[in-house]
């Protein structure tokens, strides 16, 4: 049974306030997406590293693939992350990939994410017949605000999980998942299954794995990067 990685990378990144989308900022001498290429390409468990592009994407095509063998883009993101995974995915499947070969989705944006992170989460999962998602347990206590952005209450903790990607589900399920479920509530893989009724696993996932939102966010990943060449 094949095992994807499909990545989306069709955003426009506008929290960051960039000319470009995030997937293209400088990152220690390469591009962010060159780093989430090269950490997935690294899987040996992984058959296909898939990215999924905007139409008008003129970037992608600067970089140089070159080394790449299992890499493939697909020029079809739609004007949601939930869009653009599900188009990468209904492409997957025309394409003739079987429908219950595993796909890992991985944001584009998380360029820090460790190759054998992601090979135990294919280890622990491979056999689930749900799926499931790396998470780490919430170390903050939470507040809720009200208008006025003073606490209206304390939440609990216990038992919240902060989701990270990759996101590991069938082809099929996930892609008819997120075509009936989809909507502003639909913000990751896992919320499109849990809306069938099924409870996908959480995996111990890494604070290094960090999703780049925030102009400090770049400078973060650098240090995490440069710690683990060292
Ligand atoms: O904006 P956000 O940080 O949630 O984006 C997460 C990932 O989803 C990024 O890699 C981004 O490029 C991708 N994305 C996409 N298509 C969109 C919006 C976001 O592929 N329309």
């Amino acid at each position: 049974m094949s095992i994807i990685a499909l990545l989306p990378a069709a955003g426009s990144g506008s929290r960051m306030g960039a000319a470009i989308p995030k997937q293209y900022l400088p990152l220690c001498g390469k591009t962010v997406i060159e780093h989430t290429v090269a950490a997935l390409h690294a899987v040996d468990e992984i058959d296909h590293v898939v990215v999924v592009i905007s139409p008008d994407d003129t970037r992608w095509d600067e970089l140089s693939w070159q080394g790449f063998a299992r890499l493939k883009v697909l020029r079809c993101g739609g004007d949601s992350r939930a869009a653009s995974v599900c188009n990468g995915l209904a492409a997957l499947r025309d394409d003739g990939l079987e429908a219950q070969s595993w796909v890992l989705v991985h944001d584009a944006a998380r360029p820090c994410i460790s190759p054998a992170l992601v090979a135990g989460m294919i280890a622990e999962l491979k056999d689930d017949p749900v799926g499931g998602i790396l998470a780490v347990p919430v170390a903050d206590t939470l507040k809720a605000a009200d208008a006025g952005q003073r606490i209206a209450a304390t939440r609990p903790r216990d038992g919240l999980w902060q989701a990270q990607t990759p996101q590991m589900f069938r082809l099929q399920p996930l892609h008819d998942a997120l075509v009936s479920g989809m909507g502003p509530d639909i913000t990751d893989e896992a919320s499109a299954i849990e809306k069938t009724g099924q409870s996908p696993k959480l995996v111990h996932g890494s604070p290094w794995n960090l999703k780049v939102t925030w102009p400090q966010d770049l400078h973060l990943a650098s240090l995490i990067l440069a710690g683990a060449q060292a």
